[in-house]
């Protein structure tokens, strides 16, 4: 595997960062993972925006205009010196605050951030999507700025253990009696007629996948509302689903050992499960300019 690693292409071996870097010890940096279809990324624009505005928001000297087409151009030589340019893959891009002596405020301006960028093959989990998955709930514990996708995840860490240890897929973290989202996807249940999905604020990843399922539920004139789904409510949904850029619209069929609805995959999720399947495959379609 060849990665990208401060302004050099390099075997992923060969690929060093100084233990001194803010990324190591502090968590200091941000992340994205874009997904990519027979070469091209998907939604590469919402997926810098979302990286760009949390550098903003740790204050990381990293993300001009130039940067940013500097990225999309690396992500795309990376697929194309990993062969990852036919099927689906994903760029995974993380940028910290740099290497410096340990200490808990910034270092001087002068410090790089370190910039690092990778491709994977993805392989979609064709027979867990049909079946559906089954997931825990998991008090969030997390911070108040669960908006920013930095590297700091050893909350999703810890409740993601605890699902794998129980059998299940996802764990769902709930705050305040509230369903918020799952420790790498967001959440929507069906009810009422109405699916639901809690609103883009501080407590939830603003994910690219919720929102081109949203988009892609109005254009079905599927109703839709962006509130809370209550715990005490998930015994009673209609249907239950999460996204994500590597989970797509997977149906969760039980929660916590309790089957949701019917115990199989709703129609709605199937529904938008296959809308963004046509939209991600669209994607390759696009021909590049
Ligand atoms: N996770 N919520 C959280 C906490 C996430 O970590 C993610 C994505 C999402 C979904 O966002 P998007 O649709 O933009 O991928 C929601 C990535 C895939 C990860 O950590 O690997």
């Amino acid at each position: 595997m060849i990665v990208y690693l401060n302004g050099e292409c390099v075997p992923h071996d060969h690929a060093k960062i100084s233990v001194n870097d803010r990324g190591f010890l502090f968590g200091d940096g941000v992340y994205e993972v874009i997904r990519a279809c027979d070469g091209l990324l998907f939604e590469p624009k919402a997926h810098l925006d979302r990286l760009g505005r949390g550098l903003r928001a740790l204050g990381i000297r990293f993300g001009s205009d130039a940067d940013m087409d500097a990225l999309l151009a690396v992500s795309t030589q990376i697929l194309r010196e990993n062969e990852l340019v036919e099927g689906d893959a994903t760029i995974y891009v993380q940028i910290t605050r740099g290497g410096a002596p340990r200490t808990h405020h910034f270092p001087s301006l002068e410090v790089p951030a370190t910039v690092y960028l990778s491709g994977a093959r993805f392989h979609p989990p064709v027979e867990l999507r049909e079946r559906g998955a089954s997931a825990i709930t998991s008090p969030d514990i997390r911070w108040t700025r669960c908006d920013l996708k930095t590297v700091n995840l050893l909350p999703n860490v810890l409740a993601k253990q605890c699902a794998v240890e129980a059998g299940a897929t996802e764990a769902l973290f709930v705050r305040d009696g509230v369903v918020i989202e799952g420790a790498s996807t967001n959440v929507f249940a069906m009810v009422d007629g109405q699916i639901r999905t809690y609103p883009e604020c501080n407590y939830i990843l603003p994910g690219i996948t919720r929102r081109v399922v949203l988009e892609l539920a109005a254009q079905r004139n599927i109703p839709f509302v962006e509130a809370p789904i209550l715990l005490a409510d998930l015994r009673r949904v209609e249907e239950l689903f999460i996204t994500g850029t590597t989970t797509d619209v997977l149906p969760v069929v039980r929660v916590d050992g309790h089957t949701v609805g019917c115990g199989r995959p709703g129609p709605v999720t199937m529904d938008l499960q296959e809308a963004l399947a046509v939209r991600l495959a669209g994607t390759a379609a696009i021909a590049v300019p």
